[in-house]
């Protein structure tokens, strides 16, 4: 047997909080759940969530990463294989499938499976049976099935790379998470968070951000995420013995990667990007101003310029 312990979920902005309600909501029923969102956003994590809030929490949680498994192997490690059945199969081996019964099966980066054995999931998913390979017994499962994806899904299915009827029925409860730098409310518990994290699993004191490093991280657009902000204060933590962080031990690139969309003008971007950060405010625009680092008068004259009326 093996228990996933519930991870502490830091969740301070109106998006997180709406998705921990959802989780609460769902791990209880058998539907099946697909998480969305750009890398590090926590899919996995609020799978773990799931499944540790679920009557299944005392069963197995099975990762599979789809995108990591050679095409000649992902048949033989989701639903197992008989001894003989290819040449090096020398014992039986039960697939995923088969050692997440009466548990979660977390099928990560469904995305990159090929299109042969995507056909054969939904079978499996519809009859809920399936034969291991080079066997003939049908083996019966009860799976709650958790997908991820960090691609656009509707874009994959169009461009014919994922079977419509796969994604529907794993699609029955879409969790949507949105990027680190729509969700401001969360950077700064969060930092605070991995220093806490650190000063316990070092046993030394809490290091402190002072507050033109918050300002900083919010300014950042993480294009890596929880994951890259985790990254980020660890090395400060490591390559910095003051107590107090200033924004240069942060040592964050001034230029990231970051996707914007090519194409459009300065003034379309200056829009969608006042726009998203007051709606990760609540609408707020003292706080708006001071994320955008302009006047609250500029901000007023931009929003009548951009003619964006606000409902709050
Ligand atoms: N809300 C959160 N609170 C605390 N820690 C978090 C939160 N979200 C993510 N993390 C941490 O951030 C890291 C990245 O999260 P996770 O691996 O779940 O992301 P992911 O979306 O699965 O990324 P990828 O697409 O690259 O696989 C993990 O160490 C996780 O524990
Ligand atoms: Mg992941």
């Amino acid at each position: 047997m093996k228990f996933v312990a519930l991870e502490k979920i830091i969740a301070e902005s109106s998006a997180m909080k709406k998705t921990m309600q959802d989780i609460v909501k769902i791990a209880k029923s058998h539907a099946a759940i697909f998480l969305m969102g750009e890398t590090g956003t926590g899919k996995e994590v609020i799978a773990k969530n799931i499944h540790a809030l679920s009557d299944r929490a005392s069963n197995a949680f099975i990762k599979v990463n789809c995108a990591a498994i050679p095409e000649s192997l992902i048949e033989s490690e989701f639903f197992g294989h008989e001894r003989g059945a290819f040449t090096g199969a020398l014992n039986r081996r039960l697939g995923r499938f088969e050692l997440a019964h009466r548990g979660t099966l977390l099928l990560d980066e469904i995305s990159e499976i090929p299109l042969c054995l995507q056909s054969k999931l939904l079978r499996v998913l519809q009859e809920q049976e399936f034969e291991r390979v080079g066997g003939a017994e049908s083996i019966r499962v009860d799976v709650r099935i958790i997908s991820t994806s960090n691609r656009n899904m509707k874009e994959t299915v169009d461009q014919k790379l994922f079977r419509e009827d796969l994604y529907y029925r794993l699609n029955v409860v879409p969790i949507q998470l949105s990027p680190l730098r729509e969700r401001l409310e969360d950077i700064v518990p969060l930092a605070e968070y991995f220093l806490e994290r650190l000063a316990e699993e070092n046993l030394k004191p809490r290091k402190v951000l002072s507050a033109a490093s918050k300002q900083r991280l919010l300014d950042y657009p993480w294009p890596g995420n929880i994951r890259e902000l985790a990254n980020v204060i660890e090395r400060t933590v490591v390559m910095h013995t003051a107590e107090v962080i200033e924004p240069e031990h942060l040592n964050l690139d001034p230029y990231p990667s970051c996707a914007l969309p090519v194409g459009k003008t300065l003034q379309e971007l200056e829009k969608k990007y006042i726009i998203d950060t007051l709606a990760a405010l609540k609408g707020n625009r003292t706080k708006a101003a001071e994320v955008l680092g302009i006047s609250t008068r500029t901000l007023r004259n931009k929003l009548h310029e951009y003619q964006i009326s606000l409902v709050s």
